[in-house]
């Protein structure tokens, strides 16, 4: 027999990081410990009743169940820009500068398809979420990283970038609120990178799935920016603003060419989401002000809670500005996988290390705060009792 063989393109891809986290939690739980998670971001909290409520109602109607238009309906793509008008003062075209996604890792995957060509640079953030990299694996660019600082409380600069790396960038992502971090970027930063971006001619996709668990100021749109629109798109989620992570449903928003090239992708490759999840989508979207507070009143409580507790224990904690996530180093250096092994085995605390997210992360861990405020409190008073 002549055995057909896999794809080299697959060979670019490392083992997905949660997935070995899990098997050793499994190993802990068959041991017969009480392993309390705190690795994966995705909320333990339940999509709102009212939300649910009002898709079981749309799930019943027919016309729902039909094909959906891939792009979004044109009622969810009215209700987005309604959103981000009244939310960030923006204008955005819903015709054009919006499309729906299956989950904005879906968009975020794809994007690089629409926007780059073999060989070119997309610059990532160093630590990132790591399906920035996915779509510029797939496409053959070439993955370059930018570092990102605590002493620069985690946003990049520019100005230390050498400028042949920017002038080669075809694409940079961004993240803020930041996932592994929760650092905050201001509209001051996003000018900067506007103007970067405009100066030396990349696309930036700001990735602001977060957007709505921020702990201070709300956290604004790259698209409040003058002129962002020429050079910028930005992704926005139902998955945490309001636990919907299952649902799949997020969309991005910006320039007409980058947003209509990813729509023109997608025209080819899917069929949008359940019509009676972009209906549901468009109901939360109303009802934000009812919905997303008390979520984020929720991780708010959970942050300060669990931020006080580590600093007592003699951890370097990053106060985050945002997210559910708390990023901290160990109160004795060690590596980061070292640091997860040490937790597991003495606290029977599962957490992700830094340097899964990029080498820039080593040294580091990062708590997702994602399980009852009880349990929080018992793996923050686990942890103090660690022999480092
Ligand atoms: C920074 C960041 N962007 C995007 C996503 C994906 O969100 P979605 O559920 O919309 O695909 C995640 C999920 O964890 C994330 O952490």
């Amino acid at each position: 027999m002549k055995k057909p063989i896999l794809s080299k393109r697959m060979d670019a891809f490392p083992p997905y990081l949660f997935q070995e986290l899990d098997g050793k939690k499994q190993e802990e739980v068959k041991k017969g410990r009480d392993v309390i998670s705190l690795a994966i971001g995705d909320p333990d909290l339940p999509t709102p009743k009212p939300a649910a409520g009002f898709a079981a109602k749309e799930v019943l109607k027919p016309a729902n169940h039909r094909y959906p238009y891939s792009r979004g309906s044109a009622k969810l793509r009215r209700a987005i820009a309604g959103w981000h008008k009244k939310r960030h003062g923006i204008t955005l075209d819903p015709e054009t500068e919006v499309l729906a996604l299956i989950g904005s890792k879906e968009g975020l995957a794809h994007l690089p398809f629409a926007l780059t060509d073999r060989g070119d640079t997309v610059l990532i953030p160093d630590p990132c979420y790591p399906v920035y990299k996915t779509g510029a694996i797939l496409s053959g660019a070439e993955i370059k990283r930018l570092p990102l600082e605590r002493r620069n409380g985690f946003l990049p600069d520019f100005d230390s970038v050498p400028k042949k790396l920017l002038d080669e960038t075809r694409l940079l992502f961004l993240n803020y609120p930041n996932n592994p971090t929760g650092a905050v970027a201001d509209l001051k930063f996003y000018a900067k990178a506007v103007a970067a971006a405009k100066k030396r001619g990349f696309w930036i996709a700001q990735d602001a799935a977060y957007s709505e668990i921020f702990f201070g100021k709300p956290s604004p749109s790259i698209m409040q920016v003058p002129g962002a629109k020429d050079t910028a798109v930005e992704f926005y989620s139902v998955s945490k603003t309001y636990c919907m992570t299952g649902w799949r449903l997020a969309w991005l928003i910006g320039n007409r060419e980058a947003v209509g090239a990813l729509a023109k992708l997608k025209d080819n490759m899917d069929s949008g989401q359940f019509n009676a999840i972009q209906e549901t989508a468009a109901f939360c979207l109303k009802e934000h002000d009812r919905l997303a507070p008390p979520i984020r009143h929720i991780f708010r409580a959970r942050a300060d809670l669990f931020t006080r507790a580590l600093k007592k224990s003699g951890w370097r904690v990053f106060e985050p500005g945002a997210t559910f996530f708390v990023w901290a180093r160990p109160p004795v250096e060690q590596s980061s996988l070292d640091c997860v092994y040490r937790l597991l085995s003495q606290a029977a605390v599962l957490i992700t290390p830094g340097s899964g997210f990029g080498p820039s992360g080593e040294g580091y861990v990062r708590f997702s705060l994602t399980a009852p405020e009880k349990r929080i409190a018992e793996a923050a008073e686990r942890i103090s009792r660690i022999n480092w």
